[in-house]
């Protein structure tokens, strides 16, 4: 086995933060090595210098058997080291295409673009990823999981010797992870080295041939992974034994409705949807990718155009147009995108956490007062272990799954009493998955309603108190807890019943 790829005892520090301290990973040809660890581990920083984005403090990195230290992401790619980022990185007013080919367009007669032959090229890297994407469609017109579809392209258009791909399937569905792992399966074949990150434990089964752990910015082993349990896994991971994946249920459903949804429908994509939610109730939303969840979320919260129906929020009828009727309404909404719903990147901890609510840091005349913002930031930064040097840190120098915790504590300052959690454990390690379980759980024991979307059934059957399954646009069941199991709903989800 050649070794394609070394890190060696490499440092960085972030101010504040000390992200990797003297950690070691080796890639070898052929391989997918899987990198894990929990939420600000340091696993991306340590991509980003691989892919030339940040330059180690300390530590060598071995390319090919010379030590290398890339400038610039181009460079690297130049060398041969592509990256999919864990946030997208495309221009949303490109076409597929052009953000295939950025940067190395091809050209005819030496000025001009071939759009033509660019598209056609296009096509062609589209088809060994079974993608069903128009080259020519703009990248901001199509859904999250075919952009995530463009990056891989976009990384395989440079036909690189080592590939990183940080948590690439968050956001694709079934169908589309499938096609992915084929392609992953085909590039080691060929001896593409891949470095893969990703929080979804139970995938990695299917392609991992190696894995090493980092634990708070460093090194804890590198293991086959056939040699490892889940649970050892887990065990390094986190630092310490996790008997239970789920916390044990405070909450108790009450009698009281807090939220009725009559007839809503999203407007040409989803059917007239009707279901209540009860004070002190987690109600899990169970479908394949594609059965129109979001869509309904997203319409109850009046960011998507309804098409008729009612909504009864503490039995009063509101008329919810806008997101901004929704949170006077008590309604919060945790997107499933965060980044482009859920969080201001480029503000602080402090304003993300407040915005939803000014009115409750401000004095009467619309100042802000610094010392009860300051107040209500440490408070959500300490109950929910936000990882962060500071409350004055800027999102997105916060990991995933810290920025996550940023949107939760919105909502919670917000007071919203009907919260929709949208895949809320997406891009989480398993230690913070437990935390925002207890949360949750701790949120309907104070009386809120919590409607779950998620499309891990463990998740949805850990955690529900009842399960509404939608399939194809409708509300294809809603059952009890008791009684259901994962082949129940995956027989509503997939339309059979
Ligand atoms: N540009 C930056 N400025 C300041 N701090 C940063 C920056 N980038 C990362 N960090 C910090 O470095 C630490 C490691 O972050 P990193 O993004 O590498 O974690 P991760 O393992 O990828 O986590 P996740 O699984 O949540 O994506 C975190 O504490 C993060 O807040
Ligand atoms: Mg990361």
């Amino acid at each position: 086995m050649t070794t394609l790829l070394s890190v060696e005892g490499v440092s960085k520090a972030f101010p504040g933060v000390k992200a990797l301290d003297n950690v070691y990973l080796e890639l070898r040809k052929g391989e997918v090595h899987v990198l894990l660890g929990e939420n600000g581990a340091g696993k991306s920083t340590l991509m980003k210098i691989l892919s030339g984005v940040y330059q180690a403090d300390s530590g060598a990195i071995v390319y090919k058997g010379k030590p290398v230290q890339f400038k610039t992401a181009t460079e690297a790619l130049r060398a041969g080291i592509g990256i999919i980022y864990q946030e997208l990185n495309l221009v949303p007013h490109l076409t597929v295409a052009q953000n295939i080919f950025i940067g190395k367009e091809p050209v005819k007669m030496g000025f001009t673009i071939d759009a033509a032959r660019m598209n056609r090229d296009a096509v062609e890297i589209l088809k060994r990823l079974n993608a069903d994407i128009k080259p020519t469609a703009l990248v901001k017109n199509i859904a999250v999981s075919k952009q995530q579809m463009v990056e891989v392209a976009k990384a395989l258009s440079y036909n690189s010797d080592v590939l990183i791909m940080d948590e690439p399937t968050s956001a694709l569905t079934e169908a589309e992870i499938e096609e992915l792992f084929k392609v992953i399966k085909s590039l080691r074949a060929q001896g593409v080295g891949i470095i893969y990150i990703s929080h979804r434990l139970e995938e990695i089964r299917e392609i991992a041939d190696r894995v090493t752990i980092f634990r708070d910015g460093q090194y804890v082993s590198t293991d086959d992974y056939g040699d490892l349990t889940l649970d050892e896994i887990v065990k390094r991971m986190v630092g310490r034994e996790m008997a239970h994946k789920f916390p044990p249920k405070k909450h108790i459903p009450t009698d009281e409705v807090i939220l009725e949804v009559r007839d809503v429908q999203r407007r040409g994509e989803t059917e007239k949807a009707s279901f209540t939610l009860h004070a002190g109730e987690i109600l899990g939303v169970a479908g394949l990718m594609g059965a129109g969840r979001t869509e309904l979320a997203r319409a109850i919260f009046g960011a998507d155009p309804k098409a008729g129906g009612e909504i009864f929020v503490n039995g009063a009828r509101v008329t919810v147009d806008s997101p901004l009727d929704a949170i006077q309404a008590g309604i919060g909404y945790l997107s499933e995108d965060r980044k482009a719903y859920g969080l201001a990147l480029n503000m602080r901890i402090t304003d993300n956490i407040t915005m939803a609510y000014l009115d409750e840091v401000s004095t009467r005349s619309g100042r802000i007062l610094k010392h009860l913002e300051k107040g209500v930031s440490r408070r959500f930064v300490k109950s929910l272990d936000i990882k962060t040097p500071s409350i004055s840190q800027v999102v997105k120098n916060l990991s995933g799954g810290n920025q996550q915790k940023v949107v939760i504590a919105k909502w919670l300052f917000r007071n919203a009493r009907v919260l929709i959690f949208d895949e809320p454990t997406r891009g989480v390690d398993v230690g913070a998955k437990y935390a925002i379980y207890e949360l949750m759980d701790g949120l309907a024991a104070s009386g809120a309603g919590i409607i779950m979307i998620s499309s891990e059934l463990p998740e949805i059957l850990g955690m529900s108190d009842r399960i509404m399954v939608m399939s194809q646009g409708r509300v294809a069941a809603i059952m009890n807890i008791e009684g259901a199991t994962q082949e129940k709903i995956l027989h509503h989800a997939a339309g059979l019943l």
